[in-house]
């Protein structure tokens, strides 16, 4: 059984957050991700065909971790128990904490305040998602987390983009940073799938 640390330290430095217009569209990006070696994937629940989403990038992306986010609610976590390699919420329950435990399923629940992270560490997380992380204070308040908080790992998602990962990965408390900036639409794919991969390649590539 893999752990949450393992999970977001396999995802460095970004884990792509996938929402994806239709399943040919989540097929195109997983093989393109499997293509250029990305490590995991997050792929969220907002759309009617997002659990056939999941099955298509665990087909085609075998050596990735697939994950499933935006779970929200009992129903979803137990789905994902059976067919993700982890689990991440938006936010924190204590229902969804207790059973991510019973289930023994890689869960990383999600948190945007101090009274939320000091809740999720109670439950014994410790590898938390904070989000929206640049809405809610960015960089700034992840280092000021750091004091209060020195043993949490945080993966930082939400309004991440090219031009400010970097400095979200300089801090000491982030493993990864979660964003959709890296999954294509369908139009950029159609007009540039080599400069994305060649992108992916080497944000993965200068991983040691
Ligand atoms: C998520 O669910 O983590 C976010 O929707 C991703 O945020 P982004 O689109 O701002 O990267």
């Amino acid at each position: 059984m893999r752990d949450a640390l393992t999970v977001v330290k396999k995802a460095a430095p970004v884990m792509p957050v996938g929402q994806f217009k239709s399943l040919d569209h989540a097929k195109a990006c997983a093989e393109l991700f499997a293509e250029a070696g990305v490590p995991a994937v997050e792929i969220t629940l907002r759309h009617d065909d997002a659990w056939q989403m999941v099955k298509t990038f665990r087909d085609v992306m075998p050596k990735a971790l697939i994950g499933v986010g935006t779970v929200l609610n009992r129903r979803q976590m137990l789905r994902a128990v059976d067919e993700a390699d982890f689990v991440i919420s938006p936010g924190f329950s204590r229902e969804l904490s207790m059973l991510a435990h019973k289930t023994l399923t890689t869960y990383i629940p999600g948190v945007a305040t101090a009274t939320e992270i000091m809740a999720a560490m109670a439950e014994e997380h410790r590898v938390l998602k904070m989000y929206p992380a640049t809405a809610i204070g960015g960089v700034a308040l992840l280092k000021a987390l750091t004091g209060p908080f020195p043993e949490a790992v945080f993966c930082p998602t939400g309004g991440i983009s090219e031009a400010n990962y970097q400095e979200y990965l300089a801090l000491p408390n982030v493993a990864c940073v979660g964003g959709s900036w890296l999954v294509p639409s369908e139009e950029a794919l159609a007009k540039d799938r080599d400069g994305y991969l060649s992108m992916l390649h080497n944000l993965y590539s200068a991983v040691v």
